[in-house]
């Protein structure tokens, strides 16, 4: 896991985490801070050891902490956040020690985790496009009627 604690002292990584909370305070919608960054990642790793999926564990974190890399690019932007963060990420992955295939493998999750058919390209982007839907808690949400997420999306058991 040394190269996922890289990336939690990066400083690009470290400066759009700092940039995303100052946008994102006052929201009354889900965040995008470490705290979901990391609930999708344990949400991925629990799935992969339950299923037995083929992932190494140091992957499906590094994926998960940097799947919103781009949020505060959008909301400052524009640019769609799987875009942005896709951009942000290689530097990223890049500066902490990731080889050109598990960029590549990480990348393309990234670019995919907002679109089940997209995401359904490939099973790394598949399963942070799941986690990433579960590890939403919309039964204990008080924004839920207001939240633009459709039925289908929204999260109201307990799986993992
Ligand atoms: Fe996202
Ligand atoms: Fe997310």
């Amino acid at each position: 896991m040394e190269r996922v604690n890289q990336i939690l002292k990066n400083q690009v990584f470290s400066e759009q985490l700092k940039k995303l909370s100052r946008l994102e305070q006052g929201r009354i919608y889900c965040g995008h801070g470490i705290d979901h960054l990391l609930a999708v990642a344990r949400i991925a790793y629990i799935k992969t050891l339950e299923e037995g999926l083929p992932f190494q564990k140091d992957i499906i974190y590094a994926a998960a902490l940097l799947h919103d890399v781009g949020r505060a690019a959008q909301y400052e932007t524009g640019i769609p956040h799987d875009q942005a963060g896709a951009l942000l990420a290689e530097t990223i992955l890049s500066e902490c020690g990731f080889d050109a295939a598990e960029r590549e493998e990480i990348l393309t999750a990234i670019r995919g985790h907002r679109d089940r058919t997209k995401a359904g390209g490939t099973p790394l982007g598949l399963l942070i496009y799941e986690a990433d839907k579960r590890s939403r808690a919309c039964f204990a949400c008080q924004a839920q009627d207001t939240c633009d997420w459709p039925m289908e999306k929204k999260n109201y058991s307990i799986r993992r």
